[in-house]
């Protein structure tokens, strides 16, 4: 019998896909239909920082954005926080897979205290999605990074809820970044998320909104940093994200070390039915491979089989490169 189980932030998921934080997971209707799918869990999409302020009734007096404040009431309005704890503790009876609430953060303010409501309407973990765009040259990359720190230690103070942090891959020392996450009671980290981008539209020379969806050629950058981060940082778990289409991408991502996977953009373009597909290409592999379990082959070609990645890189640049003349 080929068992799909696998541990993320000390939950059991019966297997490794998660659908990620979106539109896909924001009503009890849809992660029902998730979960009879064959999803291993779901994260909730986002509430915003700026929604729990709000309504705590910080930030609107204090904002010298009229527009800004303007959108954020109605934002409010109609997205609100009771809502979102409504939403944790309904999907929580109506469905026995881990639930994982998400918050949208980008300041370690007084939103943090929000974090227990979240583990008292029952979410089994928490996931952080820290950004924010670094555009100031006064500010040291050190101070930035502070900012992720913050957030991490003044969460664990509030609240012994598993945390994920969801973040980008533009640090200069991603590995230091995710130990001290770790040290500081991080139990997860998802990689990586993938950012609204601008465009240009050069006719009417306006910024557009690119492509929201990701392609399966994104998955390469995770696909090298999970396979680093499994040996670098060993005890942190880690939840690969950006584009995994396929059960293929599933398999490379446990392979490079990776406890669970997320999925989005497939889902959105391919509809929610290509979970069981996916679930099967993973286990006719694994049977394919007489591998019993997820754990046989986690890890199996994370950095500790590529002993020196600087070698391993240049020379794969020097040998594939010079065949294009
Ligand atoms: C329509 C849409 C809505 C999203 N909403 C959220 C959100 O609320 N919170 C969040 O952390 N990520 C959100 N994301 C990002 C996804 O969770 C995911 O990290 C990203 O799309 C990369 O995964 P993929 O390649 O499988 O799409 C959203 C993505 C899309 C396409």
């Amino acid at each position: 019998m080929t068992n799909l189980s696998t541990n993320y932030l000390g939950l059991k998921l019966n297997n490794p896909l998660i659908v990620s934080s979106s539109g896909l997971t924001n009503s009890v209707e849809k992660i029902k239909k998730l979960e009879e799918l064959g999803a291993g869990a779901v994260i909730l999409k986002s509430l915003f920082e700026e929604q729990i302020q709000a309504e705590a009734g910080h930030m609107i007096s204090d904002n010298s954005y009229p527009e800004a404040q303007d959108y954020l009431l109605q934002y409010t309005k109609s997205n609100s926080v009771e809502e979102y704890l409504q939403l944790i503790e309904n999907a929580k009876k109506a469905v026995s897979m881990p639930v994982i609430a998400s918050i949208n953060c980008i300041t370690a303010s007084d939103w943090i205290n929000f974090a227990d409501d979240i583990a008292k309407a029952g979410a089994d973990a928490l996931e952080l999605n820290i950004y924010f765009l670094p555009t100031q040259k006064e500010f040291s990359s050190e101070k930035y990074e502070d900012l992720y720190y913050d957030v991490i230690t003044k969460v664990r103070k509030k609240t012994r809820i598993p945390v994920a942090i969801k973040i980008g891959m533009q640090f200069t020392n991603l590995v230091k970044l995710i130990h001290n996450l770790y040290i500081r009671g991080a139990n997860g980290v998802v990689l990586f998320n993938r950012f609204f981008a601008p465009d240009i539209d050069i006719e009417n020379m306006k910024f557009t909104v690119a492509n929201v969806f990701s392609s399966p050629a994104d998955i390469r950058d995770s696909l090298r940093w999970v396979g680093i981060i499994s040996d670098q940082v060993e005890k942190m778990d880690i939840a690969a994200s950006t584009g995994i289409h396929d059960g293929k991408a599933v398999i490379k991502q446990i392979l490079a070390g990776a406890k669970a996977v997320q999925m989005c953009s497939v889902l959105y373009m391919q509809g929610v039915e290509k979970i069981p597909v996916i679930r099967k290409e993973l286990e006719t592999w694994m049977e394919q491979h007489h591998f019993k379990s997820i754990e046989e082959f986690r890890g199996k070609l994370n950095l500790r089989q590529i002993p020196d990645p600087s070698i391993y890189e240049r020379t794969q640049f020097m040998k594939h490169y010079s065949s294009y003349q």
